[in-house]
Parts: structure tokens; sequence; C-alpha cells
């Protein structure tokens, strides 16, 4: 009887644990992301409330509720079989107890000490251990969850209480320094004190060499990184840390290091058909990917091809603020052509303010006003030709 259970509970069993395990492969893809896209998540409020709650909570869900399924199927299984045995013994003390075919007492040493109490106990202990390791982790996907839609800084900026008019900045960094310190060299990097402002329908290219501090100045721009001193304004309001989660939402930006996420549903689904359709098309991906459903079919690409779809998605998030650093390092000249040509001006013309480092000296006259670092300072304006 107790083996009939235990046969009968077995395809539920694996049922569940199959339906478990394919589950979390699927969010643990969406794990890895949280880890690698953070840059992209913590600046993109919609998508990131999207992706939390439209994805990989629900899944989180359905993953966990699929492992109790198999824990409670198994514990079930082996609860009654326990009891079943148990209640042999009970059956068997009766019979003995009646018809007295062996001593009690030397029935009573060995088999009742054994059976009732080692085994049942061990295994009830190893049930109770199951349950523990569940909750502790239905808590830990919990935190994950909180942690990411709780950033810190939520409150929202107000630029129409400070006098802002379009033909103000949209951002201004005044006087901002920013510290990296090495260990193992004698010398920190020491970038800033910065002076820059850009307003909307302004093209700005940022240039210099290697190790000149590009990437970092992008990431004190777009609020990634805290200012060692000095001031970040948006609109004449000074970004005071807890505005820092709703600046950032104002930026659309590409680093070198960005994670295409496949998902897009975030975007309007208007745009997302019509334009992305033809984005896709002029980027030469129409063999490689589709939009559909509100994701990209792939993101399984070469690097270049990746970096075209980040650009599309970019583009079709409609920030106020673009942010695009050597986007166009590894691109074809045809595609290098799109970019500088056809999607800075369509920037440009929506009133976007636009900056984009970049070392493709043959297009530097499209910039409204170009700026150069060295060493960390900021070189004066370099006039656009
Ligand atoms: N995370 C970091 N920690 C410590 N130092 C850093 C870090 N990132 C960059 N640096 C240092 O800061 C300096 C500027 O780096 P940054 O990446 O801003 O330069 P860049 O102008 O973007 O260069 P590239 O043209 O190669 O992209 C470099 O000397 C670099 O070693
Ligand atoms: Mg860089």
């Amino acid at each position: 009887m107790a083996y009939l259970v235990t046969r009968t509970s077995l395809p539920f069993v694996r049922k569940y644990a199959e339906k478990a395990r394919e589950s979390w492969n699927d969010i643990f893809v969406h794990l890895e992301n949280l880890v690698v896209g953070i840059k992209e998540l913590s600046m993109n409020k919609d998508f990131r409330t999207t992706y939390m709650d439209d994805l990989l909570i629900p899944k989180s869900k359905i993953q966990n509720e699929y492992k109790i399924r198999e824990n409670l199927v198994s514990s079930l299984a082996s609860k009654t079989t326990d009891m079943i045995l148990l209640l042999g013994i009970a059956i068997l003390i009766i019979v003995i107890g009646r018809t007295q075919f062996v001593e009690i007492s030397f029935f009573g040493e060995y088999l009742t000490l054994v059976l009732f109490t080692v085994a049942p106990l061990s295994s009830a202990a190893g049930f109770l251990g199951s349950i523990k390791k569940i909750e502790v982790a239905l808590e830990q996907v919990e935190r994950a969850g909180m942690s990411l839609n709780d950033l810190p800084g939520h409150e929202m900026l107000e630029p129409g209480t400070n006098k802002w008019t379009p033909d103000r900045p949209i951002l201004e960094l005044r006087s901002v320094e920013h510290e990296y310190y090495h260990v193992d060299e004698e010398e920190n990097f020491n970038l800033g004190p910065i002076d820059l402002a850009i307003r909307g329908g302004e093209i700005l290219f940022l240039i210099g060499g290697n190790g000149s501090g590009k990437t970092t100045l992008a990431k004190l721009i777009s609020g990634l990184y805290t200012p060692k001193s000095g001031e970040v304004y948006y609109k004449n309001q000074k970004v005071k840390p807890d505005l820092v989660e709703d600046f950032r939402d104002r930026f659309s930006a590409i680093f070198t290091d960005s994670l295409v996420f496949e998902e897009l549903l975030h975007l309007k689904k208007g745009r997302l058909e019509k334009e992305g359709k033809e984005l896709i098309e002029a980027f030469g991906l129409k063999k490689k990917v589709r939009i559909e459903n509100g994701r990209f079919t792939t993101t399984k690409l070469s690097e270049g091809q990746r970096k075209r779809l980040g650009l599309i998605k970019s583009f079709l998030e409609d920030k106020e603020i673009y942010l695009f650093d050597e986007w166009a390092a590894n691109q074809d000249p045809s595609f290098k052509e799109i970019f500088y040509t056809s999607i800075l001006a369509k920037l440009k013309d929506k009133g976007k303010a636009v900056i984009v480092i970049t070392h493709d000296d043959q297009y530097f006259d499209l910039a409204d006003k170009t700026v150069k670092l060295m060493n960390g300072k900021l070189s004066d304006l370099v006039p656009a030709n």
C-alpha cells in the first residue's frame, strides 16, 4: 500500500519539478539581465516597473507555485507512507497483544524503539527543513523585487516652479568634480571641475583621447554617478539626491557595455509597430529580428547588430536627453551615416538634447557645439565648422 502511494505520487512530483525547473531557467535569464543591465533599468522607470511587475515578479510567483506543489505532493506522499507504516505497526501491536504469539516486552524493546522514534522523527525534521528552504527562497525573491522597485530618491522634478523657459539649458553642470582612487597607482584620476550646459534641440559632441574621462563625465551627466563636488541642474532645478531617480528617467543613454533587453513593453505600441519596423529595415536587421508582442524576437546578434537594435530602442523611448557613448565606433560606414545624418537630425528636430561621445571627425561639423576632454579637464568650446 505504501509502495502504491509513493508510485502514484511520482508522476505529479516529476511534472511539477519539470515545470519549476523550466520556469526557473526563464527567471534566471531575467535575473542575469538585472545584474548586467542595472544601468538601463535604473535609468528608465517605466521599463523598470514593467520589467519587474509584468515579467519578473509574475514569473517568480509561477515558479514558486510549481516548487510548492512539487514539495507538497512529495511530502504528502512520504507522510502518507509513514502513516501507513505506523498504522501497520499499530495493527501488529494489537494483534500481538491479543494473540501473544511473541513476548510483548521483547517486541517493544526493539521494533517500537527503532521504527516509532528514529525514522519518523528524522523524516519529520527533514520535512520541516524543506519548508524553511521554501520560506527563505520566497523571501529572497521578494527582496530582489523590492530593492529595485524601491530605489532611493523617488521625489519628482518640478521644472515648472523654477522659471524655466525652452531657451534655457535643459541640463547644466556647475563645477562638477569626480575622483577615482587607484590603490595600486600613485595618482588618482581627477575629473573636473566641469561647467557644461545643453539646451533642447542641441547636439553636443564630446571628444577626447582614450582615458581622458568621457565615459566618466557621461555617467555624471546622466546621474549614474554622484559628483564629489559641484551641482547638476535640470531645467533650473538642482538635482538633489532624492530627485536623482526621476532625473535619470529623463535620459535615454547607450554606453559601450549597455545591455539590450528583448522587452519593449514600456514603449507605445503604435510607434513600435510603425517606426520600429522602419528602423529595423533601415539598420539592415529585417532578416534577423522583428518586433512581436511588445518585444524583439531576439537579441542574439553580432555586437554591431545588437548595438543597432539598442539604438532603435533608445530612439523609440522618446526621452528628453539622449546620450551616446561611442555608439558608432564599430559600425559599418553606411550605418554610421544613418546615425549621424538621420537619427541625430530627427532627435534635434524633436527638440531633444543630444550628447554624442565620438572619435568620428568626419562628422564633427554636425554638432552645435563640441567640447574636448584632456586628462579630466574640459577645454574651451571648439566652435562648429
Ligand atoms: N570604475 C573605475 N574605477 C577606477 N578608475 C576608473 C574607472 N573607470 C575609469 N577609470 C579611470 O578613469 C579614467 C577615465 O576613464 P573613462 O572611461 O572615463 O575614459 P574615456 O575617455 O571614456 O576613455 P575611452 O576613450 O577609452 O572610452 C581612466 O584613467 C580610467 O583608468
Ligand atoms: Mg569611454
